[in-house]
C-alpha cells in the first residue's frame, strides 16, 4: 500500500494548491507543504484562514481546484476508489463539527471507524474504554451522543478519530470546547499517539497549546502559509 512516502520519509506533499469556493472565494491559494511520517505539526490562522480546507482536502473529502496532493506516496488527484477507501482506514478524523449520530450511543459511535476495518468485538470494546477512561468519560460509555456536553461530545469524536489507531490523525480544532484540564488529556493522548509513529496535524486557535512548543507550527492567513511551511523552525508571527 505504502508508495514513495515511506522511502522518502515524507508522509504528506502538497505542491501548490489552491481551492476556491463558488462563486469565487479562495479558501487556498497556491500552498505547498510538506510534512514528514511521523511529524505533529499545528495549523493556526484565524478564522476563515483555510485550516478546514485543508484538513479537508488531505482526507480527500474535497479535491483542490489546482495543485497534487500527495499522502503517503498516493496522488490524491488519480487515486481509484478502492485505494481511497484503504486510505481513509489509515487516516483518523476529528471533525470541527464532530459529526457523531446523535441517536447513537457513545460506544456505537467510536466504533463505528473500527468496525469498517473488521477489528474484532473483543478488540472494539477494550479500545473503546481505554479511549474513554484517558477521555475522562468512562461513565458516558452507553450514553446517546445527544445527551452529552459539547465538550464532551468533541472527546468522543477525538475517541473515534483515534480508535482505529491511524497513521495519519487530522484533528481540526480538537480542544476548542475543553477547559485546561481536559486538554492536557487530549494533547497527551495526541503525544502518545504521536511517539508511537502517527502523523498528526492539528488545526487550533488554542494558544495554550501553541506557546513554548517544540512542534511546528504553520500559520495560513487568508489562504496562504505565512509562517512554517517548509520545516523552519517554529517562529511565530504576531498578528497585528
Ligand atoms: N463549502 C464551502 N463553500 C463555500 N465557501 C466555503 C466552504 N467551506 C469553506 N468556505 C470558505 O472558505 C474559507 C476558509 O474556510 P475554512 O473553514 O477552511 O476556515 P478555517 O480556517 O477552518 O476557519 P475557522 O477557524 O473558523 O474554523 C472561508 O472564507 C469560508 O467561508
Ligand atoms: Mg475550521
Amino acid at each position: 500500500m505504502n508508495g514513495q512516502g515511506d522511502e522518502t520519509g515524507c508522509m504528506i506533499d502538497l505542491v501548490r494548491i489552491s481551492k476556491t469556493y463558488l462563486p469565487d472565494i479562495k479558501a487556498l491559494q497556491d500552498v505547498s507543504l510538506s510534512i514528514r511520517k511521523g511529524e505533529m505539526i499545528f495549523l493556526t490562522g484565524k478564522s476563515g484562514a483555510g485550516k478546514s480546507t485543508l484538513l479537508r482536502l488531505l482526507s480527500r473529502m474535497e479535491k483542490p481546484t489546482k495543485g497534487v496532493i500527495d499522502v503517503s506516496g498516493i496522488d490524491l488527484n488519480r487515486i481509484s476508489p478502492a485505494r481511497l477507501q484503504q486510505l481513509r482506514r489509515r487516516i483518523g478524523f476529528a471533525f470541527q463539527d464532530f459529526k457523531l449520530l446523535p441517536d447513537r450511543t457513545v460506544a456505537q459511535n467510536i466504533a463505528m471507524a473500527m468496525e469498517v476495518s473488521y477489528t474484532r468485538t473483543a478488540v472494539i470494546r477494550m479500545r473503546t474504554r481505554k479511549l474513554l477512561q484517558r477521555l475522562g468519560l468512562s461513565d458516558k460509555y452507553h450514553t446517546r451522543t445527544s445527551e452529552l456536553s459539547r465538550g464532551e461530545q468533541q472527546r468522543v469524536a477525538i475517541a473515534r478519530a483515534l480508535s482505529n489507531e491511524p497513521e495519519l490523525i487530522l484533528a481540526d480544532e480538537p480542544t476548542g470546547n475543553l477547559d485546561s484540564e481536559t486538554t492536557g488529556m487530549v494533547m497527551d493522548l495526541f503525544r502518545q499517539y504521536n511517539e508511537r509513529g502517527a502523523t498528526l496535524i492539528i488545526a487550533t486557535h488554542d494558544e495554550s497549546i501553541l506557546r513554548g512548543t517544540s512542534h511546528r507550527v504553520i500559520e495560513l492567513r487568508e489562504g496562504r502559509i505565512v509562517d512554517g511551511g517548509r520545516g523552519r523552525t517554529p517562529s511565530r508571527t504576531v498578528h497585528p
